[in-house]
């Protein structure tokens, strides 16, 4: 029986939202890390990778008791830039995206992004559960650090909770008017997918994460046998190009399907045609660190998808140069197709 699923990948799961409804913290929350304080005020601007190996994700959905049968390696989560001028990094790459998390400010609701990218993902027919982030706002909240979002609800003053089905109430209707059912999670008694679940949620001390991650831990075995079975067939994309310190010039891709090994050719475009080269260097941040931000890679000889992973080019001669022209071409033209097509 194990065997049988020996062979899948992980799900490739972006977190989109409007600006500022807590994406990154979010991300943040789940690894334990601060990524969120150190970006130029508070906006990412580029879009991170992050492993979730399997056994964080059982440890923390372990208060729910879902963690038994599963089976994937873990969830390749991508953190995506909600700021308007950012339109084009946001839909670069998502055609690879397994399942999405959309993001809602309880107290702001569905905003302008939010819509934009109801519409990516309709376009994409891409699953998503919808996060309704920052309940501590709700006026009088008590924190109940990590706690399943039901438990939590349940320690609130009456005046807490009915400010919550308020808004609960409002939200669910500004989706209906989008031409969308949704319902909160654990009501949700269907088992077809004509609602999407929405899981309330506080990034800062954590309340709902675990019914978050079971929701993606329950997507995944639904889907494991079909979607997530590993195939030997490349799939990969550019996220982006960029000078890596120690590292020269190099690519940041998300490999979805297929192994890629040091030492493979491999061929990017340049200005003046396709440029053939090899890849010197295959590396990766540990498990739970985020692809852009800088600490000690991980070097690995061949990796499976899915992963993040960072390329670079073959060292000090006339090839790297060429690479590093061809890279350095490849980000112009990235620039050029965004503008052009809005990066799809
Ligand atoms: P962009 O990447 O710029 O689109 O923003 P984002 O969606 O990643 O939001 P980010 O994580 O940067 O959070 C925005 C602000 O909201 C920060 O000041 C966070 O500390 C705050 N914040 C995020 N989540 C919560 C939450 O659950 N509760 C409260 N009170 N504040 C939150
Ligand atoms: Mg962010
Ligand atoms: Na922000």
């Amino acid at each position: 029986k194990a065997e049988k699923y020996m062979d899948l990948r992980s799900p490739i799961c972006y977190i989109l939202g409007h600006v500022d409804t807590g994406k990154t913290k979010l991300l943040d929350c789940i690894r334990c890390t601060n990524v969120q304080r150190g970006e130029a005020g508070g906006i990412t601007q580029q879009i991170g990778a992050t492993f979730f190996p399997i056994e964080n994700i059982r440890e923390r959905t372990k208060e729910l008791k879902a963690g038994a049968a599963l089976h994937v390696p873990g969830f390749l989560v991508i953190d995506t830039p909600g700021h308007q001028s950012f339109s084009n990094l946001r839909t670069r790459g998502s055609s690879l995206c397994d399942i999405a998390i959309l993001v809602v400010d309880i107290m702001r609701g569905i905003q302008a992004q939010t819509i934009e990218y109801l519409n990516i993902l309709e376009r994409h027919k891409a699953d998503f559960i919808i996060v309704l982030n920052k309940v501590d706002r709700l006026f009088g909240w008590k924190r109940c650090p990590n706690a399943p979002i039901k438990k939590a609800l349940k320690q609130q003053a009456e005046g807490v909770k009915m400010e919550f089905d308020a808004r609960l109430t409002d939200i669910v209707m500004q989706f209906k008017m989008q031409g969308i059912n949704t319902i909160l999670y654990y009501r949700n008694k269907e088992i077809d997918c004509t609602y999407k679940n929405i899981v309330p949620t506080c990034a800062i001390s954590g309340e709902g994460i675990p019914d978050l991650l079971l929701l993606l831990v329950q997507w995944a075995q639904k889907k494991m046998k079909e979607r997530l079975i590993f195939s030997n067939n490349i799939e990969c994309t550019v996220l982006e190009v960029k000078v890596t310190e120690g590292h020269g010039t190099t690519i940041d891709v998300v490999l979805a399907n297929g192994f890629l090994r040091e030492g493979d050719q491999i061929v990017t475009c340049g200005m003046q045609g396709p440029i053939v080269t090899h890849i010197r260097a295959l590396l990766t941040p540990h498990p739970m660190k985020e692809l852009r931000i800088k600490c000690p890679y991980q070097h690995h000889k061949e990796i499976k998808a899915s992963q993040g992973i960072k390329i670079s080019a073959p060292p000090g001669d006339d090839q790297e140069k060429s690479v590093n022209k061809a890279m350095a071409e490849m980000a112009v033209l990235m620039n050029r197709i965004d503008k052009n097509n809005d990066g799809v």
